[in-house]
């Protein structure tokens, strides 16, 4: 259930090993293939794309990187987290981009893939999916909906465990027609709040300032975003270049991990289980790791440990996306001890081999954990 990321993925690997599905999609496919969202994938992300028949994009238009940048202090630290971690490299593809490329080829095969079809309710005892056109009987039910979808929900309370923290801001987020003004994602420790300088391609910048998490977007007109953009990201010798903004909008910041992420025949993969704050880059590429472990337990056994092999990865990410966010935000209070506490991790991170080993490891993706 879902054509997210999850769900789309999972679909392409059961379809390679000759598995039968269907896949039910509340929204349209326009809106699927419109939705922005992350950009960063890890190798392993990649790799799996690629393994899977649809990397061939990606590898034109996907931008690698080796680094990115952490800035405080009206300074830029650059830390290398191909050399620091065995090699490994990110590649910079936008999450629409690998939401149309997995549809694409879906409908190529020419199998089941229903839009505008919402998932009502799910039993997971007896495999079956009630919808807005009827019912489907599985033998597995892949709950791939989302954070807001149904399926989590239908595992019965007393066994359904939840652990949550709610960040008091969240991020305001632009598309500009703009080329990048700098060569690798730039993360902005600033008095004013976080920044962040990402990219879509060599003619598209993606930024974020950190705001209030029920910010009013109506009240960021561009000029506002610009001059705060180059307030809190502005360096000595450098020019961050303005460009149209094309999209706009604010996004809530939350972690959050359901457990078991199984009941009978449901498991929830991706967003449905677990959510993370975007500054670790994690939420794509955790729900596409969900799904590796899912078809592989699918095809060649193992199912009833699934959620227990998903849920060691899962908390590391929530770890590390909970450091990355607490170092980098303005948190409440303004306390200034918390501020110097920030600068220190952010200094030793940046100076320590081990500390920005631990950093690179965590953001291109552990395998063991
Ligand atoms: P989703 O992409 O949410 O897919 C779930 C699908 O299920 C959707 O298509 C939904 O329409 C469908 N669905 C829901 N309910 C039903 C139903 N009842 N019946 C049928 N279908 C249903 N991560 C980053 O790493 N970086 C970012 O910058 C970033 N930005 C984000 C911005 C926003 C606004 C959000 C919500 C998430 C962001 N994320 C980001 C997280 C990342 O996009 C997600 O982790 C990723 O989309 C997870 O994929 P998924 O397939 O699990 O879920
Ligand atoms: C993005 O490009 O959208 C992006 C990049 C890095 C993040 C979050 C979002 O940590």
């Amino acid at each position: 259930m879902g054509a997210g990321p999850a769900g789309l993925t999972l679909a392409r690997l059961l379809e390679l090993a000759g598995v039968e599905t269907v896949v039910l999609e509340n929204r349209t496919r326009e809106y699927c293939e419109r939705r922005i969202r992350a950009g960063v994938l890890e190798q392993r992300t990649a790799d799996l794309l690629r393994e899977i028949g649809v990397g061939v994009r990606m590898d034109r238009e996907g931008i690698v990187h080796h680094g990115i940048h952490l800035q405080f202090d009206g300074e830029r630290h650059h830390v290398p987290l191909s050399e620091l971690a065995g090699g490994r490299t990110i590649v910079i593809y936008g999450q629409t981009e690998v939401v149309k490329d997995l549809i694409a080829a879906r409908i190529e095969s020419g199998l089941p893939l229903h839009f505008e079809c919402e998932v009502e309710s799910v039993d997971p005892e007896r495999g079956i999916i009630r919808h807005s056109g009827g019912e489907v009987e599985c033998e597995v039910i892949a709950g791939c909906d989302g954070f807001h979808g149904v399926c989590r929900d239908a595992i019965p309370a007393g066994v359904l465990r939840t652990f949550a923290r709610e960040y008091p801001f969240g991020w305001l987020g632009i598309l500009a027609k703009v080329a990048p003004s700098m060569d690798e994602l730039v993360y902005t420790h600033h008095e004013r709040g976080f920044a962040l300088l990402s990219l879509r391609s060599p003619r598209l910048s993606r930024y974020y300032l950190q705001v209030s998490h029920d910010e009013d977007v109506a009240e960021w007109h561009d000029e506002r975003i610009w001059d705060e953009l180059q307030l809190r990201t502005a360096l000595d010798g450098w020019t961050l270049h303005e460009g149209p903004i094309v999209e706009k909008a604010v996004t809530g910041m939350r972690s959050f991990v359901a457990e078991p992420m199984q009941s009978g025949r449901l498991h929830l993969a991706g967003d449905a289980a677990h959510i993370v704050p975007p500054t670790g880059a994690k939420g794509l590429n955790l729900a596409i790791a969900d799904v590796r472990v899912l078809a592989e337990a699918i095809v060649d056994g193992g199912l009833e440990h699934y959620s227990q092999h998903c849920l060691r990865r899962v908390w590391r990410a929530e770890h590390f996306s909970y450091w990355m966010t607490t170092m980098l935000h303005r948190l409440p209070g303004d306390d200034p001890f918390d501020v110097q506490l920030q600068l220190s991790q952010l200094r030793y991170t940046t100076t320590s081999q081990a500390a920005a080993r631990s950093l690179a490891e965590n953001y291109v993706g552990l395998d063991v954990v």
